[in-house]
C-alpha cells in the first residue's frame, strides 16, 4: 500500500454510533432516532467546550451526560433506559465492511491504529465486541493528552507512535470536522461521507471522499 500506516477516527467510522438506540428502538418509542443525534450532537460539543476549557472529562462521562440531556429534550423517550442504552453503547456494531478492510490492507503489509476521542475502556470494549482487535496495531486515545480533536497533539500521537512523518499516514474518518483537524496536521485524509453530508471546512478538504470504507484498499 502506499501508505505505511491506516488510522482510523472510531465513532462513527468503524463503529455505527446509532446502533445503541436502534438496537431498543422498539421500547425507546417513535422519537429514537431524535434522542440518538441529540446524544450524538452533545457528546461531540461537550469534548469540544472543555477541549477549550482545559477541563477535560473522558469520553464515557461526556457520553453520559449527552444521554442525559438527550433524554430530558426527548420526553417520550423513558430515562429508564439510560443502563441499556449505555451497556449497548459499550458493544457497538461495527459497519459491516470494516473487517474485511482492516484485513486486506494488513495483508498489503500496512499497519492500521484507531485515533480516538474515546476513553481506553470504551475502546478496549468496543474492538473487542466487534472482534477488530486483531486487525489493529494500536488502538490511541486522547486519555494519554486529556484533550480531544481537533487539537493537534492528538494527531501527532499517531506520528509518534508509529514513528513515521504525516504524510505516511492516510487518516480516514466520517466526521467532516475531524477530517479538518487531520488534513491541517498533514495527513493524507479520506473523508467517509456515510450519510452524504454537505461538505465544509472548505481550506481543509479531504483527498478523498468514499461512501463507504470499502474502496479504501483500492484508493491505496
Ligand atoms: C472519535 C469520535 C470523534 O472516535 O468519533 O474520536
Amino acid at each position: 500500500m502506499p501508505y505505511a500506516v491506516y488510522v482510523f477516527d472510531a465513532y462513527g467510522t468503524l463503529f455505527d454510533v446509532h446502533a445503541a438506540v436502534r438496537k431498543h428502538a422498539d421500547t425507546i418509542g417513535p422519537d429514537g432516532a431524535r434522542l440518538s443525534e441529540i446524544w450524538r450532537a452533545k457528546q461531540l460539543e461537550y469534548s469540544w467546550v472543555r477541549a477549550l476549557m482545559g477541563r477535560y472529562q473522558d469520553f464515557w462521562a461526556l457520553t453520559e451526560q449527552a444521554l442525559d440531556h438527550a433524554f430530558a429534550c426527548v420526553p417520550s423517550a423513558d430515562p429508564k433506559y439510560r443502563a441499556a442504552l449505555l451497556d449497548a453503547y459499550r458493544e457497538l456494531d461495527c459497519y459491516p465492511e470494516v473487517p474485511a478492510v482492516l484485513r486486506a490492507l494488513k495483508e498489503h503489509g500496512a499497519r492500521t491504529a484507531i485515533l480516538s476521542n474515546g476513553s481506553p475502556a470504551m475502546l478496549d470494549s468496543a474492538v473487542r465486541s466487534a472482534k477488530i482487535d486483531t486487525l489493529l496495531d494500536a488502538v490511541l486515545s486522547v486519555d494519554e493528552l486529556q484533550t480531544y480533536k481537533t487539537a493537534e497533539p492528538v494527531y501527532e500521537m499517531a506520528t509518534t507512535s508509529f514513528r513515521v512523518f504525516p504524510q505516511a499516514i492516510s487518516f480516514q474518518s466520517s466526521n467532516r470536522w475531524d477530517v479538518a483537524g487531520a488534513t491541517a496536521f498533514g495527513f493524507r485524509t479520506v473523508w467517509v461521507n456515510r450519510t452524504g453530508q454537505q461538505d465544509e471546512y472548505r481550506d481543509l478538504s479531504p483527498s478523498a471522499v468514499l461512501a463507504t470504507l470499502d474502496g479504501l484498499p483500492a484508493l491505496g
